[in-house]
């Protein structure tokens, strides 16, 4: 090296995020930390950016609702270590606890809030290059905000440095006039952070081990303590009630949404269209109005989804079109049309160019290439083969009041419309169901099912059955002109008119 500062942002010891406050204003059973933001807890965006800085340790300081905190890390960051903090006796407790819990550090220690979502891990690692550029003790992130209160102010000398922070309970008028504040955040050269925890002493107004005055020490002891700013002040903000969790949570989207429209994505209106950090979206997506995507969910190129859809855990082939529909752990395969008014439960599967239609209800179900099922069915425990047409108001009907059932249909096959599949049955390759059939066994490749009784009409029976109603008056029209025309007909020697296929009967198209 060239005797330079190092400036690269190499592993700092640890991150301690701490995380064992009440959250009182929250009014919540929950712990606050485990509240959610596009679809994260607000503790799970800190420990992101914690581990982003690839640290030798990633410490969680809990207190609070302890076993709820300790519960949801074990599932979404199993990498952590938690600290319990029986009694919360101050932000520098809190870092006392951690410390004494770790191995001799010999690398620096950052410290961050577990319910400022915002921060990033970009963020942290540009702090960590600032205060070894400078050389620092300690460095503090901080911000220049219009309105102060409440946070600790950041108080500089001549040269710009740090001298102290102050609570604003213990600041004097000028001192409170300063609109720089700290943020919470520092990064610590271990040995000023060792001494200057050693001592503390709890001789402010609310009594507490204030983790600021180890800024005044680490200064006193003739080290640099540096004040790092960040012009995105969203980075600093916390969550103290759910008033701040819809702000956070909206400006989060904000920049969710504004990333993507950079990337290609058509948002028609940002204002209802909700997007989860975990999303992933191709470019020429449209997205219309009232849309939420949320988990696991990914939209490829040139699908348009919505309006008023919400896909959870839903992979969205290209060119799918999914419009007013609700799913959850689907997959709707390229070119195929969803909705308007569909509900597709979990494990449904739509192949590419299939239907699903209006009102029409699906739920663990394969639904292949070029399939279709247009209107007013409940598709449950299905499998149909591609090129399938099912018609209106067909029922697969999967459960008997204790099992369920697999009800299948085969390639290119027509049930036709008010149809009742009673599974377990299969209905083969080729082959049609009769509209208002309920079939209870299989139908074979090739065959016509016809479940259901023998249309009989009965001769006069309105004129003998309704006689003085309309219909009984509209009947004996009929009659005497049907007489009429027979007559006709049978002077001009033609035939009776070929009669339709009274059988099948689906729904057009
Ligand atoms: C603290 C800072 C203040 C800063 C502000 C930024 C101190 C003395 N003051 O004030 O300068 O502007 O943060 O938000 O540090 N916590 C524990 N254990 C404790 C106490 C707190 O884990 O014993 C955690 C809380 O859960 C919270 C964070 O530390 O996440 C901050 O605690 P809080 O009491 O809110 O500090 P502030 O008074 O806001
Ligand atoms: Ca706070």
């Amino acid at each position: 090296m060239t005797g330079q500062p190092d400036a690269s942002p190499g592993q700092v010891a640890a991150v301690v995020v701490l995380a064992a406050g009440e959250g009182r204003r929250m009014h919540s059973s929950r712990s606050k930390l485990l509240h959610e933001i596009g679809g994260h807890s607000l503790l799970s965006y800190a420990v992101t950016a914690a581990t982003m800085l690839q640290p030798q340790h990633v410490v969680v300081v809990v207190g609070h609702l302890r076993d709820q905190v300790e519960a949801h890390l074990a599932e979404v960051a199993p990498h952590v270590q938690t600290v319990v903090q029986e009694e919360q006796r101050g932000t520098g407790h809190a870092v006392q606890v951690a410390l004494a819990a770790l191995p001799e550090l010999a690398g620096e220690v950052v410290v961050t809030y577990g319910d400022v979502p915002l921060l990033t891990g970009d963020t942290l690692a540009d702090l960590v290059t600032a205060h070894r550029v400078e050389r620092a003790a300690v460095t503090v992130l901080t911000a220049t905000v219009p309105d102060p209160t409440g946070y600790g102010r950041v108080l500089r000398d001549a040269e710009g440095h740090v001298e102290a922070v102050v609570e604003e309970r213990d600041a004097d008028e000028a001192q409170r006039r300063v609109s720089e504040i700290n943020s919470g955040v520092y990064v610590f050269a271990p040995a000023a952070l060792r001494a200057g925890l050693a001592g503390l002493r709890p001789d402010n107004s609310q009594g507490e081990l204030y983790l600021t005055d180890v800024l005044a020490d680490a200064r006193r002891s003739g080290g640099t303590v540096s004040a790092h700013p960040v012009a995105d002040v969203w980075q600093t903000e916390g969550v103290n009630d759910r008033v701040q969790l819809s702000r956070l949570g909206l400006e989060l989207n904000r920049r969710t949404l504004e990333r993507w429209m950079r990337a290609g994505v058509t948002v028609l209106d940002p204002a209802t269209t909700w997007v989860h950090a975990s999303v992933d979206l191709a470019p020429d997506v449209t997205l219309l109005p009232g849309t939420s995507l949320e988990g696991a969910t990914s939209v490829a190129a040139g699908a348009v989804v919505g309006p008023d859809t919400t896909l959870v855990d839903v992979e969205v082939g290209e060119g799918a079109t999914v419009a007013r529909t609700q799913a959850s752990l689907s997959v709707i395969g390229a070119g195929a049309s969803v909705g308007p008014f569909a509900f597709l439960r979990p494990g449904t599967r739509l192949g590419a160019g299939g239907k699903i239609g209006t009102f029409v209800e699906a739920k663990n179900a394969r639904i292949g290439a070029g399939a279709k099922v247009p209107h007013l069915s409940y598709v449950g425990d299905a499998e149909i083969a591609d090129e399938a047409n099912i018609g209106a108001g067909v029922i697969m009907a999967n459960y008997d009041g204790v099992h369920k059932a697999t009800t299948t249909v085969g390639r290119a096959s027509f049930v036709g419309s008010n149809s009742v599949l009673t599974a377990p049955v299969v209905v083969g390759d080729g082959a049609y169901v009769a509209a208002g059939s309920t079939i209870t066994s299989d139908v074979g490749p090739g065959e016509l099912g016809v479940g259901r009784g023998q249309q009989r009409n009965i001769r006069g029976w309105v004129l003998r059955k309704r006689a003085g109603t309309k219909t009984a008056r509209a009947a004996a029209a009929a009659a005497e002109q049907g007489a009429t025309q027979q007559a006709d007909a049978a002077g001009a020697g033609q035939d009776a008119q070929p009669g339709r296929d009274e059988q099948t009967g689906g729904a057009a198209r």
